[in-house]
């Protein structure tokens, strides 16, 4: 049975969608409460058994390779205060058995060429590739719950969620036919088609287990129209010598590459936040009560 120990997490992208916060600063490390996303989904691989944590950066994402790293002047300044839990919070993102490689992305040619920079430490096991804009909650966690799918199968695995609205997915769509309650046959999968395109309500959340195969299909793939190299025909094009299964994963999907996703995200996590749940669940109500509508426009 093969293992899963490593996860790329491609965070080199140019962040269009969220400018001009993202301007200077990765979409990553946008906070949703007091946690960056790119933390959320760290912690979700490492719950699922991930030891090697592969991040695809590219130019202004610094911050994160500081964020996972050991921090001596907060720590030290903390500790001489007594705040002893705020500096364990400090200290603990990352455990020990946990290591955190950089490679850097010389320009944004696109997500398959960003798993492509990967290649060379992920050598031939199977990986995990995480795009942390896609916030995934589930119990337990979704890379968990994909990693014993692919595990009993042996075969690659991509985590989908079926929509309902048009637009309502920011990746891909796949085809293919249920094998069993939540593990569909992939047969296609197209990169966001139009709605009448579309091959099936099934949209792919940013999740993968993909068998290392994927880096000869990649190699093999051309850009698109924007010059980029994306990861959806590489999987489209390894259909054609092995299986791929997706997984309709069970949990909930929050698209923070989305100001709608983020701020749904935000709300949601507030309402369940130990510090600050009551009030502002009450603040909300007062406010949802009173609100016939907003009463000015922020640009
Ligand atoms: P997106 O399609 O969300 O693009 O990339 P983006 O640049 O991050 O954001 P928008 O759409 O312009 O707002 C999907 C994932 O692939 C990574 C991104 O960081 C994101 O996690 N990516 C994309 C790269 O690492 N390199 C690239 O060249 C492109």
């Amino acid at each position: 049975m093969l293992a899963v120990h490593k996860a790329v997490f491609p965070v080199a992208g140019i962040d269009t969608r969220f400018l001009p916060a993202t301007k200077a600063s990765p979409k990553e490390m946008l906070p949703v409460i007091d946690k960056p996303l790119i933390q959320y989904a760290v912690e979700e691989a490492i719950d699922a058994g991930i030891t090697e944590l592969i991040f695809i950066t590219g130019r202004g994402k610094r911050v994160i390779e500081d964020h996972f790293d050991e921090s001596y002047e907060v720590e030290r300044v903390l500790r001489a205060r007594g705040l002893q839990s705020l500096a364990e919070l400090v200290h603990g993102i990352t455990p020990s058995n946990v290591s955190c490689i950089y490679v850097r992305q010389a320009e944004p040619l696109g997500l398959g060429h960003a798993v492509l920079c990967a290649q060379k430490l992920i050598g031939e096991e199977p990986f995990a590739v995480v795009l942390a804009d896609d916030l995934l909650e589930g119990q337990p966690p979704v890379l968990e719950q994909m990693v014993h799918i692919f595990s009993h199968y042996d075969s690659s695995v991509i985590a989908v969620e079926e929509f309902e609205s048009e637009g309502a997915c920011s990746h891909g769509v796949i085809g293919g036919r249920h094998w069993d309650e939540r593990v569909i046959s992939v047969s296609s999968i197209v990169e966001k088609p139009a709605p009448q395109d579309a091959p099936s309500a099934f949209g792919v959340a940013g999740r993968y287990v993909l068998m290392p195969a994927v880096f000869e299909h990649l190699r093999g793939v051309r850009p698109d129209a924007h010059g980029e190299i994306q990861l959806t025909p590489a999987i489209h094009s390894m259909l054609e010598t092995e299986q791929v299964l997706a997984y309709e994963f069970i949990g909930k999907r929050y698209d923070c590459g989305t100001k709608l996703g983020y701020l749904q995200a935000t709300v949601d996590f507030a309402l369940r936040h130990n510090e600050v749940h009551d009030t502002f669940d009450a603040w909300l109500r007062q406010r949802m009560g009173g609100a016939a509508g907003a009463s000015g426009t922020a640009h």
